[in-house]
């Protein structure tokens, strides 16, 4: 899977019809795409003829901390058979003050992608015009980034703020990010669009597409009709242009290791941890529905351990509360008896494969009210 944003903090320079197009083409090739509309003004959700306020859930309730029950597969739509979309609406623009000074607040859509099975070959992010929260989250979430250009006067105006965005993301998360720009609204009957071409060419270097997305009224009726260029007109250049930056994204897996499935970022620290008056267990369980945990403090029998899912992470956890002793334990996630991943302490069991182990001593309190 790999995760693509089409990030440019400049309005109109078409990152939506790219995001739109770009996701439709590769769809055609039968290539599974999740389009992501995070722009609360829903111009990619409106391409393909989804009506931001006709929807109960969109990407805000994903984002959101306060729906943590929503989730991607709560949102996402169908549009076509290799094609869904996450829609956006107003109120996501709601979410950067929501957001505003909680920790992690970057990693929300991160987490909710990393959460999906992975079942799609591409997902596509479409930014909105600016360098606030929902586009950190998106430069956060995608190993890649496609800036569309506007092969016009001061399109090179403003790309050395975003450079600068890009680079504070990777060092603050030590991820490299593979960044390419894309020639959009190319003029061919005007000097200027090869002059910047051409600058493009030496800012960028190779990490310039080679195919460059000329005019074409055609793409912009299309969009006003709700379709994609390949639905509504295969025989105009718009399609051509939209086809060839499909198959040159689509190359790019042959010459790059992608394989960028997100990681989330976990809060709660995984293996058993000892508590107040227990012990913490917990394990990472993606997708799961139902993870429980059984040992020798409940006679083994997983309905006296079910864990929750605290975090919305698909990490589970719950606090049991055990005598003082030494105890073996298994994961039972779906039905499937595992032994701790993050617990390296672990004895042969006599039903063949491992036990996990832990040894509790409470914590007794000082003088001072310290634990010791
Ligand atoms: N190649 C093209 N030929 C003709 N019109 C185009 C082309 N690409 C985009 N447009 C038109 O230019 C306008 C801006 O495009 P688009 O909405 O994709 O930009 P954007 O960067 O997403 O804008 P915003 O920053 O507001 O999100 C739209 O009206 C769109 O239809
Ligand atoms: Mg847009």
């Amino acid at each position: 899977m790999r995760t693509i944003a089409v990030v440019n903090h400049k309005g109109g320079c078409a990152k939506t019809v790219t995001a739109i197009n770009l996701s439709a083409c590769m769809a055609e090739s039968k290539k599974k795409v999740l389009l992501v509309d995070l722009d609360p003004q829903g111009h990619a959700s409106l391409g393909f003829n989804v009506k931001p306020e006709e929807l109960e859930k969109n990407m805000y309730h994903v984002l959101s901390e306060s729906h943590w029950d929503t989730g991607m597969k709560d949102v996402i739509i169908g549009v076509d058979k290799y094609l869904d979309l996450a829609p956006s609406g107003i109120i996501l623009s709601a979410v950067e003050q929501e957001l505003a000074g909680q920790p992690g607040r970057e990693d929300r859509l991160l987490n909710a992608l990393a959460e999906m099975p992975n079942f799609y070959d591409y997902i596509i992010v479409d930014c909105p015009p600016s360098l606030g929260l929902l586009t950190f989250n998106a430069l956060r979430a995608s190993r890649e980034l496609i800036v569309p250009v506007e092969a016009s006067f001061f399109a090179l105006h403003g790309l050395g703020k975003l450079s600068e965005t890009i680079k504070l993301v990777e060092d603050r998360f030590d991820q490299k990010k593979h960044v390419h720009a894309l020639a959009t609204l190319y003029d061919r009957r005007t000097r200027i669009a090869g002059e910047v071409f051409g600058e493009l060419r030496k800012y960028f270097g190779k990490n310039l597409f080679k195919t460059i997305i000329h005019i074409n009224v055609r793409l912009k009726e299309a969009t006003g009709f709700g379709q994609p260029i390949c639905q509504y007109d295969r025989r105009s250049s718009g399609y051509r242009d939209y086809a060839a930056l499909a198959k040159e994204v689509h190359s790019l897996s042959k010459t790059r290791a992608y394989g960028d499935r997100p990681e989330p970022t976990i809060t709660t620290p995984l293996g058993p941890q000892t508590v107040k008056n227990g012990i913490k267990f917990s394990i990472k369980a993606l997708g799961a529905k139902n993870v429980q945990v059984a040992g020798d403090f409940n006679n083994w029998n997983p309905n006296k351990g079910v864990l929750l899912d605290t975090e919305g992470q698909g990490v589970w956890s719950k606090v049991l509360p055990l005598e003082p002793g030494t105890y073996q334990y298994r994961f039972v996630v779906d039905g499937q008896w595992l032994e701790d991943p993050k617990n390296p302490n672990k004895t042969e069991s006599p039903f063949g494969g491992w036990n996990s182990v832990i040894k509790y001593r409470q914590r007794k309190e000082t003088r001072r009210g310290e634990k010791s």
